[in-house]
C-alpha cells in the first residue's frame, strides 16, 4: 500500500485543474499548503486595514489581480481581497501570511514590504483567467539584504531599462539595487559642483570590442557614453522605493577612477599636468586618486554631499577594489602622508583613505560598504564588506565582527557565461562560467559558526557589463539566474535544486509573456 502513494500523488497532479495544480512559487515559501477550490480574483473588491493612511501603491499592485491586463471585468464579484497590516501578528520583517479561500483572500503582514511580497506571491499563483488556488502560505526572507548589481559604466543603460530591471527584481522579492555609477570607463551621475565629471567623464572616444583575451585588443572608435541627471536619479530612487527596493549607489575610490581623473587631472598623483583618457576598457595602473592631497578628500566630500542628498540608503558603496599601489609609491605627497600619519606602507595608506571616508559618512548618518579589498591595511568594525574574491574575505570579516554581504564571484557573477558547452549559443562574454545550478549552490553562511553567521547580512549577484552592450543581452545574463539568487535570499535553508527546476516553468511562462530574453539552458537539461 505504501508503494502506491507516490503513484496516487502523480495521478492526482495530472487530474488537477489549472487552479489546483501544485504551486510553482519562486522563491519557495516557508510553508505553503494547497486547499480545495479557487479564488476568482477578477472583479474582487480590494480592502485595506491597519494602515496609517490608504496604501495607494499596494492597492495599485493588488488591482493587477482584480483587473488583469488593466481591464475592469464587466461584473464585480462578492469576493474580497483584504490587505491587513498588523504589527502585533508576530510576522517577521518583510514576511507575510496568506489565507486564500473561495470568496476571501486575506493577506497579513507586520510591515508594508510584507504586504508587497504577499501580493507578488498572489501574482505568481494566478492563472491566465485570474484564478488563484485556495491555499495557506507563510513566508519570510532568510536574509534582510537581497541585492542585484548593475554596472552602467562599461556600457550605459537608459532609465527605462533600469526601471525594467527593478521590476524584475521586485517580482523576485529582491530588495537592494546596487547601482555601479562610476568607473574607469565612464562617470554616470550628474554632480552639480563638478560639471566636467559628466561633460567629460561620461564620454569616451573608443570602446573595446571583441574578447578580453584578444591581443592586441580591437577597438571601435566613436563617442560613446551617457549619464543620469539628478532628476533621473531621483526618479529611479522613487520608482525603486515604490517596489520596496533601496538603491545603493557606488562611487568608486580610490581606484577605478579614470573617468574622474580625465575630467579633473589634479585628483591624481601628479601636479595636474598629466592628461588622462577614459578607458575603452582595459586600462593601465594610473587610474588612482591621490590620498596625499587634501584637495582629493575635499572633492570626494563635495561629491558625496550630493550623493547622500539623492540616495536615502543607509549604506553608500565606496568601491575600494583593485587599487594598484605603484602611483602612491612614487608620489612624494603620498609618501609624505605615510610618514606624517605613521603608516607602514601603501596598504595602510589605502586603509587611511577608507577610514577617512567612513568618518565622513558616519558624520552624515550613513555607513560605508566596500568590496573586500577595503580590508587591506586594517578596517573598522563598522564597515560593511562585500565579499567578491570568493567567500574567504567575507568569512574573515564576519569572524572579526564586520557585517558582510556575500557575492563570491564563482556563484554570483552574472557576467560569467552560463554554460561551458561550446555547442550552445552564448553571446561573446567572460570565459569563466556560472551555471544556474552553480548560482543555486551558494550557501552564504557556509563554514561559519552560528554566532558568526549573524554577520552575514545577505547576498548579492553582480552584472558587470564589459561585454554587455544592450538590453536583450543583459536579460539573457540575469534570467533565470536571478531566480536562483531569489531562492538563496529567501529560502537558503530549504533549497532543493530538483524542486527548483520543477517550479521554474511558471517563471518561464512569465518571461515569455513579457518578451524577456532568458537563457534557455536550464530547460534543456543542461546545467
Ligand atoms: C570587482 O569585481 N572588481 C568587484
Ligand atoms: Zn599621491
Amino acid at each position: 500500500m505504501k508503494k502506491l502513494f507516490p503513484l496516487i500523488a502523480v495521478l492526482a497532479t495530472l487530474c488537477a485543474t489549472a487552479a489546483q495544480r501544485p504551486l510553482q512559487l519562486i522563491p519557495q515559501p516557508v510553508r505553503a499548503e494547497l486547499r480545495e477550490g479557487h479564488f476568482a480574483a477578477p472583479g474582487c473588491k480590494v480592502t485595506a486595514e491597519g494602515f496609517a493612511s490608504r496604501p495607494e501603491g499596494l492597492i495599485r499592485v493588488a488591482s493587477a489581480l482584480a483587473a488583469p491586463h488593466g481591464k475592469q471585468p464587466a461584473r464585480k464579484t462578492r469576493n474580497t481581497l483584504l490587505l491587513q497590516l498588523d504589527a502585533r501578528a508576530g510576522i517577521p520583517a518583510e514576511g507575510y501570511r496568506l489565507r486564500v479561500a473561495e470568496h476571501e483572500a486575506e493577506l497579513t503582514a507586520g510591515d508594508e514590504s510584507g504586504i508587497f511580497y504577499g501580493l507578488q506571491t498572489l501574482l505568481q499563483m494566478a492563472d491566465a483567467d485570474g484564478n488563484i488556488p485556495c491555499a495557506e502560505i507563510e513566508d519570510y526572507p532568510r536574509y534582510g539584504y537581497r541585492g542585484l548589481h548593475l554596472d552602467v559604466c562599461r556600457h550605459f543603460f537608459p532609465v527605462e531599462f533600469v526601471k525594467g530591471y527593478i521590476d524584475r527584481m521586485a517580482a523576485a522579492k529582491l530588495n537592494r539595487f546596487h547601482w555601479h555609477l562610476t568607473d574607469d570607463q565612464g562617470w554616470r551621475i550628474e554632480i552639480k559642483r563638478y560639471p566636467r565629471l559628466t561633460q567629460v567623464g561620461a564620454w569616451r572616444s573608443k570602446s573595446q570590442i571583441g574578447s578580453y583575451e584578444e591581443k592586441p585588443a580591437t577597438f571601435e572608435f566613436g563617442r560613446y557614453g551617457g549619464f543620469y541627471t539628478q532628476d533621473e536619479i531621483r526618479e529611479v530612487v522613487a520608482y525603486a522605493a515604490e517596489r520596496y527596493i533601496t538603491v545603493i549607489p557606488e562611487i568608486e575610490m580610490p581606484g577605478h577612477s579614470l573617468a574622474a581623473l580625465t575630467a579633473y587631472p589634479w585628483l591624481g598623483c601628479t601636479n595636474g599636468d598629466e592628461s588622462y583618457e577614459i578607458a575603452g576598457w582595459i586600462c593601465g595602473p594610473g587610474n588612482v586618486l591621490c590620498p596625499g592631497k587634501e584637495s582629493t578628500f575635499e572633492f570626494l566630500e563635495n561629491v558625496l554631499d550630493e550623493v547622500v542628498a539623492l540616495f536615502p540608503s543607509k549604506l553608500i558603496h565606496i568601491g575600494g577594489d583593485e587599487c594598484p599601489k605603484g602611483r602612491w609609491k612614487a608620489c612624494p605627497l603620498c609618501q609624505q602622508r605615510i610618514r606624517e600619519e605613521g603608516l607602514k606602507d601603501e596598504y595602510q595608506l589605502q586603509s587611511y583613505f577608507i577610514h577617512r571616508i567612513e568618518r565622513w559618512m558616519h558624520a552624515h548618518g550613513r555607513e560605508i560598504i566596500g568590496w573586500d579589498e577595503i580590508l587591506q591595511g586594517g578596517i573598522s568594525k563598522t564597515a560593511n564588506i562585500m565579499s567578491w574574491n570568493g567567500s574567504d574575505p567575507g568569512i574573515k570579516a564576519a569572524q572579526r565582527g564586520n557585517p558582510v554581504i556575500m557575492t563570491p564571484k564563482w556563484y554570483c557573477y552574472f557576467d560569467y557565461s552560463q554554460t561551458s558547452d561550446p555547442e550552445r549559443y552564448e553571446p561573446l562574454g567572460n570565459t569563466r562560467y556560472v551555471s544556474v545550478r552553480q548560482a543555486y549552490r551558494l550557501d552564504p553562511c557556509d563554514r561559519l559558526t552560528l554566532p558568526d553567521q549573524k554577520r552575514i547580512r545577505g547576498v548579492q549577484c553582480n552584472l558587470w557589463t564589459e561585454y554587455i552592450a544592450d538590453i536583450r543581452h543583459a536579460q539573457h545574463m540575469v534570467l533565470p539566474r536571478m531566480a536562483a539568487l531569489a531562492e538563496t535570499g529567501w529560502a537558503n535553508d530549504r533549497k532543493d535544486y530538483n524542486d527548483f527546476v520543477r517550479r521554474i516553468p511558471a517563471l518561464v511562462a512569465v518571461y515569455k509573456a513579457e518578451g524577456y530574453n532568458y537563457a534557455p539552458y536550464l530547460f534543456e537539461g543542461i546545467e
